[in-house]
């Protein structure tokens, strides 16, 4: 009697185990715990504009540390950037030197440490038309060199995605002090942080 009732009993649960369906989830004894009260990322509610969870950000939405450049990148924003758009960093000798290390890594296998346009890569000739940083005819001011980073010039790209702000404008420190050096003017003064 007793092995029978085994029996019985392991064959009711195979019956109950194989009828669930293995795509489903089971029985939920917490459905909080399995299924979100928020909304789930790509759901589709009604609640939403476009019935859609995932929504645009709002125009105008700059992420946190980014600072938006105002020139256009053509021929009227660069000219206007390279006549009045001025470095923001003091010229002091943190500044400077953390402008050389950045420099170093990211400029000097074009434009050589000395920024005669002579890097790594052009003597090797990879790339050519690399300026040297007294060339008269560019003429290069902070406003430009900055321009140039930030949207790359022809054959050179742009650094925008590379460095923030502050370290773009430490380079630019650096490339006007090689430039300043090319031409064999006096060192710069440094300034101090509160000025
Ligand atoms: C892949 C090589 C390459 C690298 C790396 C590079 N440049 Fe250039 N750069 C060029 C070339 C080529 C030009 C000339 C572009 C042209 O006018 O056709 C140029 C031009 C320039 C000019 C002159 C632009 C003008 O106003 O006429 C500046 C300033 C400059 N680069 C700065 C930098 C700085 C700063 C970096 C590093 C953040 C850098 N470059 C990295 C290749 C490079």
């Amino acid at each position: 009697m007793k092995s029978l009732f085994t029996i019985v009993l392991i064959a009711f649960s195979l019956a109950f185990i194989s009828c669930s369906d293995k795509r489903e989830r089971n029985y939920q004894y917490f459905p909080n715990m399995y299924v979100s009260v928020p909304y789930d990322t790509y759901g589709e509610y009604e609640i939403f504009p476009q019935e859609q969870e995932a929504l645009l950000i709002a125009d105008g939405t700059i992420s946190r540390g980014f600072t938006p450049y105002e020139y256009e990148d053509d021929t009227e924003g660069y000219n206007k950037a390279k006549a009045e758009l001025e470095n923001t960093l003091p010229y002091t000798e943190e500044n400077l030197a953390k402008g050389k290390e950045l420099y170093n890594i990211y400029c000097a296998i074009c434009h050589g440490e000395n920024g005669k346009g002579k890097g790594y890569l052009v003597e090797r000739e990879k790339i050519l038309g690399v300026p040297s940083y007294d060339d008269q005819g560019r003429a290069i001011t902070e406003g430009s060199v900055y321009h140039v980073m930030w949207y790359g010039i022809n054959t050179m790209g742009s650094y925008a995605s590379q460095m923030n702000n502050e370290e773009l404008w430490m380079v630019d420190h650096y490339v006007m002090k090689l430039k300043a050096e090319l031409e064999g003017e006096d060192p710069r003064e440094f300034e101090t942080e509160s000025e």
